[in-house]
């Protein structure tokens, strides 16, 4: 972010101190021009870690207490699933604008509920679709958007994850909201297309509330088709390339698109790096959230930046539009239901 020494920074209040607020936590207790100035969570342990390692003045133990203390110009909301689109909608009746960690909400209803609150406030909205930062991901948006790659015909995505954290999600949100979600966006921001048709399956196999696996077919406007897949089954002996104090694992995530010209793929775990530990194998994930010299960089650091500059500036972004993440969450809705009922879903065009 550019600013002038004489800007004051934005005072920002961050909610949800688990795996992902702890990382948000400390890019922006090391930015410039931004103050991490509160902090909530009903863990007494995370407020006094977090608080003490980024000298936060303001601690407490809700996010009704943390917006009833004021004094806050922006919100980062990175708590639990279910609690997102209740808490986005308290924080921007406060009039503030909010970086909401992904998914919106869990149907496209209440999604366009808080979209709207946000626009009739005039506060930015911002989702957590942390790869449109990500340097990959945006080389081979450009690549797409030069028209290097033809128009597109197939596109390949899957998000694997550890095993071993699935029942910290598994009761809590379904897989298509958790990690199929960043998918679905990706696919919106390379295909330029409405999806206008989805078959899905979905299997359980831990016995807990949501899928551990589902898998998607969508068909697009201008003829592209998707494959998307998500399954919470990679082993604890997979090489890992989430390395942060408190979380340990393996996000296999892989994209593959064919043009008529030309095609594109990325590979997650195809770090430069890789550490032969004693108890383990790990090759770090740079581009996302990588740690050097004791700051966090990456697609986290820059997607937060881009947020408080929309703040400053009083726009909503261009990056990360709040539009996009309504129409990913009517085609996650679409999925769920295919999957559900074993019918392929058709999908009206979405509202202009
Ligand atoms: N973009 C990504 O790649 C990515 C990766 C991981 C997680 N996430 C997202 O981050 C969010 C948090 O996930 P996580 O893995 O950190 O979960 P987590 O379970 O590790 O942490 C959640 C934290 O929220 C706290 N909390 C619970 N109720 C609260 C409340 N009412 N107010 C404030 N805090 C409350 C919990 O005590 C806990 O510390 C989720 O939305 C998740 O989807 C995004």
């Amino acid at each position: 972010m550019t600013e002038t020494t004489t800007e004051r920074a934005i005072r920002v209040g961050l909610a949800g101190l688990g795996r992902f607020g702890k990382l948000h936590a400390a890019a922006l207790g090391a930015m410039p021009g931004a103050r991490l100035a509160a902090i909530c969570d009903p863990n007494p342990d995370a407020l006094a870690t977090v608080g003490d390692r980024y000298d936060v003045p303001g601690r407490f133990a809700s996010f009704d207490a943390m917006l009833g203390a004021g004094g806050l110009d922006a919100v980062f909301i990175v708590t639990p699933e279910p609690l997102h689109a209740g808490q986005a909608r308290q924080a921007i009746a406060h009039g503030l604008p909010v970086f909401l960690e992904k998914p919106l909400a869990f149907s496209a209803a209440e999604g366009a509920e808080i979209v709207a609150a946000a626009e009739l406030a005039g506060v930015p909205l911002q989702l957590g679709f942390v790869l449109r930062f990500d340097t990959q991901h945006a080389i081979v948006r450009d690549e797409i958007a030069a028209g290097r790659l033809g128009p597109l015909v197939s596109l390949r995505v899957k998000r694997n994850c550890s095993r071993a954290w699935f029942p910290d999600y598994g009761d809590r949100v379904h897989p298509v909201y958790e990690t199929s979600i960043h998918d679905i966006d990706l696919l919106l921001w390379y295909v330029g297309a409405p999806c206008v048709r989805v078959q899905a399956v979905e299997r359980r196999v831990s016995g807990l509330r949501y899928p551990d696996g589902c898998w998607a077919l969508l068909e697009f406007a201008n003829g592209a088709v998707a494959m998307l897949e998500t399954s919470w089954f990679v082993p604890d002996g997979a090489p890992a390339n989430v390395l942060t104090p408190d979380w340990r694992g393996t996000i296999d995530a892989e994209l593959e698109v064919v043009g008529q010209r030309g095609s594109a793929r990325i590979r997650l775990l195809d770090g430069g790096v890789a550490l032969w530990r004693p108890d383990y194998t790990a090759v770090p994930e740079i581009g996302l959230w990588p740690e050097a010299h004791g700051q966090i960089g990456g697609a986290l650091r820059a997607e937060d930046e881009h947020f408080l500059a929309c703040v400053r500036n009083g726009q909503s972004s261009t990056i990360a539009s709040a539009a996009d993440a309504l129409e990913g969450l009517r085609i996650a809705e679409a999925i769920v239901e295919a999957a559900t009922s074993g019918q392929p879903v058709d999908l009206a065009p979405p509202a202009a």
